[in-house]
């Protein structure tokens, strides 16, 4: 690791050389870090402080970013990237992800909307641009889930498929290495399959022990999509809007508790290890030195049993945390309507 003065990046005494942490190969043939820090502060956590995070783990071993132009921080971020590259650590050894918010999904909205990110990022290109949630609702931040937008529409292929064709675009001028989807379903993602020039390289989805997935998880590999996993130790923290009474934590399991009980660890970390030897891309939120550390090296050492895989692969409860109510389109609809759950995209 060197700059064009060859100061070399120092990573911290107590860091995780970027090198062992396992990665994923693309269907380009890139390669993603198998774990990455999330930079959404759940309303709750300042810019600054997620800003200074991401110093702080890059100085000890993090290279994979997870930003969003919602999460209203991307230039304290850009700030700490460029901090970081000043101080030797290569853009190329980075991945840093962002996403097109849902009120941009028109045809003259995405170029300048991606444009604004890698400006407020300070980057000449993003490794991964995604759309964010496949509806274009506009609703406003901190917003109660009983908030509706009156413009709401529902998933309209042919609506989705402009946005697609601009974000495709974004891979022909260079500004963006891979384009992918967020919080979509199979149903919907079959069409985007079928018509998309350049195809989803990645698909964030929430996916933790109380939240596998497992179908979906199956399509999108099967597919030669990477699937990123958010909320993967369950976003103990989350906004009181994405709360339900029925919501479980898997960091309460009893089966991860004495997983982590006979590692010495934070459940937390059985949740990011399990993560990654499942073979999806977790990205722990944490602004907390010793938690995001602990989790990084979760990655790097004993790995789980086949056992404690089994094990946790039988405490799924279909447990989801991020609901999306806000992007109810109608009157009387409940949050499932959100996510096909028959196997066919919701009627309009
Ligand atoms: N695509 C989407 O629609 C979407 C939706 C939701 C989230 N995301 C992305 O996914 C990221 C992660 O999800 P999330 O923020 O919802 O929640 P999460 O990563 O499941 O949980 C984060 C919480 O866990 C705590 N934590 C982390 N490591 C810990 C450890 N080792 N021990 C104890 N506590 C620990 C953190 O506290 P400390 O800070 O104190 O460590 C923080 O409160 C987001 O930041 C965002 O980048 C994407």
């Amino acid at each position: 690791m060197q700059t064009e003065s060859g100061k070399p990046f120092v990573l911290d005494a107590d860091g995780v050389d970027p090198a062992r942490v396992p990665k994923r190969k693309l269907y380009t043939g890139a390669e993603i870090p198998a774990v990455g820090l999330g930079t959404f502060g759940s309303d709750s956590v300042s810019g600054e402080t997620i800003a200074e995070a991401v110093i702080g783990a890059a100085r000890v071993g993090y290279r994979h970013f997870d930003c969003a132009s919602v999460y209203g921080n991307e230039a304290l971020i850009g700030g700490s990237l460029w901090e970081l590259m000043a101080a030797g650590l290569p853009r190329e050894e980075l991945w840093i992800t962002s996403k097109l918010w849902n009120d941009k999904h028109g045809e003259g909205d995405v170029i300048p909307s991606c444009e604004q990110s890698l400006k407020d990022l300070q980057l000449d290109y993003l490794d991964l641009y995604l759309v964010h949630w496949p509806f274009p609702n506009y609703h406003p931040p901190d917003c109660d889930v009983t908030a509706r937008s009156p413009n709401a529409k529902p998933y309209i292929h042919e609506h989705f498929m402009k946005t697609w064709r601009r974000m495709e675009k974004l891979v022909d001028m260079g500004l963006v290495r891979h384009i992918g989807t967020s919080n979509m379903t199979i149903p919907k993602l079959k069409l985007v399959l079928r018509d998309a020039r350049i195809k989803p390289a990645c698909n964030e989805m929430e996916l933790h022990p109380h939240f596998q997935q497992p179908e979906l998880f199956q399509f999108v590999v099967d597919n030669g999509i990477v699937p990123i996993g958010y909320s993967p130790i369950g976003s103990p923290n989350r906004p009181q809007r994405d709360r339900m009474p029925d919501d479980t934590a898997p960091t309460e399991d009893p089966v991860i508790r004495r997983i982590a009980a006979r590692l010495g660890v934070h459940p937390a970390v059985v949740c990011v290890k399990w993560a990654v030897q499942r073979g999806q891309v977790p990205i722990p939120f944490s602004t907390t030195r010793r938690n995001y550390l602990s989790n990084l090296k979760g990655v790097v050492t004993e790995p789980l049993t086949a056992e404690e895989m089994a094990d946790i692969a039988g405490v799924d409860k279909n447990s989801r945390l991020i609901k999306g109510q806000v992007f109810l389109w109608k009157e009387g609809q409940s949050w499932e309507d959100l996510w096909d759950m028959n196997g066919e995209i919701t009627p309009p």
